[in-house]
């Protein structure tokens, strides 16, 4: 059993039909495979075996509590940007204890709920959200584990939105401010120093500035045991590429080895926050074409799927491969494939080589991260429904949404 394969030129997910997956769900669907999330997981668990490390699966490249479970069935921890993603983990029956809390605005309320949780470590990206930790522990009388993440200032070579360990980014802070942001903490007494991380980009197809990053979070870390602080960890974020068209994504067992060599023996356990590596490419999107049409030389295929459903082609200029689910008799021509909203952004994918009729399925690959975590209500579509697929057994793990569930938070005001 593979996770999306043609078996007699028909598109299967796992051992169901994408077809039958229209047919009896409708689209457009996101469809999820079980083989492909679990395979995933254990290549990167497997890759660190010999060493003392921790996957934190970033919850907000998919979030879904049948996505989260899955995980936390198989021993993931997990890298949370807010309060929501922490409920969703709980939830989801994950273990708080393996939770790291990154992000760059954290609220009160945010982490008052993350320190009556026990979660493993606050990821500070300033001195000023030090000292509300500091506070809230405090209140509650505890004492929360942190860690500093450190902007290293390497480019990641990626898209200008998913770089973020450049010093222009908001992200973290320099390594001059990291030193005194922990010689505070040490004075502190409802804080616990416990690591330090970065995350420098998403989509991260070399692995040298992975490799520079950490050289230089090591370089911090004899620094500070020179004045007198130990740490115990290094969390070094996620943003490991996946294969979209022709990159030739990061082999994790090279990065493995070489984010083993750099440490040397050092005993520092490793902390991961790995999103797109998991979940990218476990997913598609199933959608059916509208219409097709032509304007002056432009043949366009509008598909039941838009960017509201799958935002990353109008945002990142991105690539996700498009293809028939069953191969068509209809003569091949180049399409842009679009949804049906009312923007020229509205593209899934352009001069696209395809077979398409009417009413044909297309599957878009490379959709399970940042597809329908990324979705929204514009145009006044519901949001897609999302699948979860193993073997034969199909399971629906989040319904097509309603009219009624969009409207449900709204109201009309009377006459005053
Ligand atoms: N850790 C932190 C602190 C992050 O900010 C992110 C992603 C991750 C981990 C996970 O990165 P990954 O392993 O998934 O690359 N919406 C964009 C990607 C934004 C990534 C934001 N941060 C896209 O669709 O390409």
């Amino acid at each position: 059993m593979s996770e999306f394969q043609f078996l007699d030129g028909q598109l299967h997910a796992e051992d169901v039909p994408a077809s039958k997956i229209a047919e009896e769900y409708g689209t457009p669907t996101f469809i999820y495979s079980k083989a492909a999330i679990v395979t995933a997981y254990e290549n990167f668990q497997a890759a660190f075996s010999e060493h003392d490390h921790q996957i934190c699966y970033a919850v907000k490249a998919n979030s879904n509590l049948g996505i989260l479970s899955l995980l936390a069935s198989m021993g993931s921890g997990f890298d949370i940007v807010s309060g929501g993603e922490l409920k969703r983990v709980i939830e989801a029956g994950g273990d708080a204890e393996k939770v790291v809390f990154s992000g760059a605005g954290k609220l009160a309320w945010e982490i008052e709920l993350a320190l009556e949780q026990g979660i493993s470590c606050f990821n500070l990206e300033s001195d000023s959200e030090l000292n509300l930790v500091n506070k809230i522990a405090l209140k509650l009388g505890k004492v929360a584990a942190i860690s500093v993440r450190v902007n290293p200032d390497v480019d990641a070579k990626t898209h200008p939105y998913t770089a973020t360990g450049l010093k222009e980014n908001k992200f973290g802070v320099s390594s001059r401010d990291a030193v005194t942001i922990y010689q505070r903490a040490q004075q502190l007494p409802n804080v616990e120093i416990k690591g330090i991380d970065c995350h420098i980009g998403s989509q991260i197809t070399e692995i040298s500035p992975l490799v520079d990053s950490l050289v230089l979070l090591l370089e911090l870390v004899d620094e500070l045991e020179a004045i007198g602080i130990s740490l115990s960890h290094i969390d070094l974020g996620g943003g490991i590429g996946i294969k979209y068209q022709d990159e030739e994504p990061i082999d994790i067992d090279l990065y493995a080895s070489a984010i083993q060599q750099t440490l040397g023996n050092r005993s520092l356990k490793l902390f991961f926050e790995p999103g797109r590596y998991i979940i990218g490419n476990a997913g598609i999107l199933l959608s059916r074409i509208v219409t097709i049409k032509q304007n002056e030389n432009k043949k366009f295929a509008v598909v039941d799927a838009a960017m509201n459903d799958l935002i990353r082609p109008a945002l990142y200029q991105s690539w996700q491969r498009i293809e028939n689910i069953k191969q068509s008799s209809a003569p091949r021509d180049s399409y842009d494939v679009v949804g049906p909203i009312c923007e020229s952004a509205d593209f899934l994918g352009k001069n696209r080589e395809l077979s398409l009729c009417e009413g044909d399925l297309i599957a878009v690959f490379s959709s399970g991260a940042y597809g329908f975590a990324m979705s929204s209500n514009y145009n006044s579509r519901n949001r897609a429904a999302e699948l979860l697929v193993s073997g034969k057994s199909i399971h629906c793990i989040r319904q097509r949404e309603s009219f009624a569930d969009q409207i449900r938070l709204e109201s009309i005001p009377g006459n005053d």
